[in-house]
């Protein structure tokens, strides 16, 4: 297959493209990239795949650019996004227009040129549940963004369901849980705790640590999006969780004691702005549909993270 895959030089994409390309041999992939303070064409192994990789430096919402690349392919992979909830919250703007108006023009050329459409999306549409509680999310759950970049996010899966419904389109989103392993930006929770904790300086947690968040190895995800390209059926929703839910603050002191250092390290901040409190996802109609399954125990991928971190990727 000829795949097209955006924001393939940011975390989970390039993830995705190392692990799609060392296993389908004969596929190919055009990473469409604006290469934002986010991204880093080398987590990409380039050596390895030779002619079967190529990068453009572009703008999802480019359309013209878009329709010249999207024509030639079988299958566009959509990773492409603004994906940090405090930029949202200090500077929505950009995130309307790569989240929103970027998944209209990949929309508009994937319609155009019949070809198969993926949205990655988030658990985070779907807002937040309580502490105390034992609800999870399923397919069925009403939306409930409560932050720009989820609410972005949001408002893209409904125009991709509305292109289903409306020109028949072939596609299919994933909503994930919260995703840790090589190559993430150290901006996000693990990274940042591991980066900060090797050059011993405080590790900042936000108000009292206790939100709850879903964890699951990049690898897993990647393998999930396989099982819904190979498996799954058009015009179809599945959420993707490895069902590890952890207060941020456990997580914390984990990586501080699997990298020996003290939890004195902690210091707590002021909380973010309208901070969802939980998220915990039932992926049980992905393994149903597809036969998928997490391989990473929570301990073992965060071994395997911080080794990439400590090795340098
Ligand atoms: N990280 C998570 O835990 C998580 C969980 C669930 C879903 N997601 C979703 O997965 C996707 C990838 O997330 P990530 O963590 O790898 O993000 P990331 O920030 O690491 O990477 C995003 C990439 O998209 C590129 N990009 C941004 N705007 C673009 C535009 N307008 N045109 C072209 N390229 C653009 C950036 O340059 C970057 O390389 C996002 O859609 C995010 O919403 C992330």
């Amino acid at each position: 297959m000829k795949l097209v895959v955006t924001g393939g030089a940011g975390f989970i994409g390039s993830n995705f493209i190392n692990y799609w390309l060392s296993r389908y041999k004969e596929d190919t992939i055009v990473n469409i990239d604006k290469l934002t303070y986010a991204a880093d064409p080398h987590n990409v192994h380039l050596k390895e795949f030779g002619d079967r990789y190529r990068l453009v430096k572009a703008d999802i919402t480019e359309q013209q650019t878009m329709s010249e690349i999207i024509k030639n392919s079988d299958l566009v992979v959509n990773f492409a996004a603004e994906s940090h909830v405090d930029n949202s919250i200090a500077s929505p703007s950009q995130f309307l227009v790569s989240n929103y108006m970027g998944v209209f023009s990949l929309l508009e050329c994937t319609r155009k040129y019949d070809v198969r459409f993926h949205q990655i999306s988030t658990d985070e549409v779907y807002g937040s549940l309580p502490l105390d509680s034992s609800e999870t999310f399923d397919e069925n759950t009403k939306y409930n963004p409560k932050n720009p970049y989820s609410a972005t996010k949001a408002a893209a899966d409904l125009l991709v369901n509305s292109y289903i419904n409306t020109y028949g389109i072939k596609a299919t989103i994933s909503n994930c849980s919260n995703n840790f392993g090589p190559y993430q930006h150290p901006e996000k929770l693990i990274p940042k705790t591991i980066t900060m904790a090797l050059k011993n300086e405080k590790i900042p947690l936000y108000g009292n640590g206790e939100q709850i968040r879903d964890w699951i190895y990049v690898e897993d995800h990647c393998r999930a999006v396989e099982s819904i390209l190979t498996k799954g059926r058009i015009g179809e929703t599945y959420l993707i969780s490895s069902r590890n839910e952890k207060r941020n603050i456990d997580v914390v002191k984990k990586i501080l004691e699997m990298l020996g250092k003290s939890r004195d390290m902690i210091y707590f901040t002021k909380d973010r702005l309208g901070h969802d409190v939980r998220y915990s996802i039932n992926p049980k109609k992905l393994e149903k549909a597809t036969g998928w399954k997490p391989v990473y125990s929570f301990e073992d991928a965060l071994k395997l993270t911080i080794k990439s971190y400590t090795e340098g990727n």
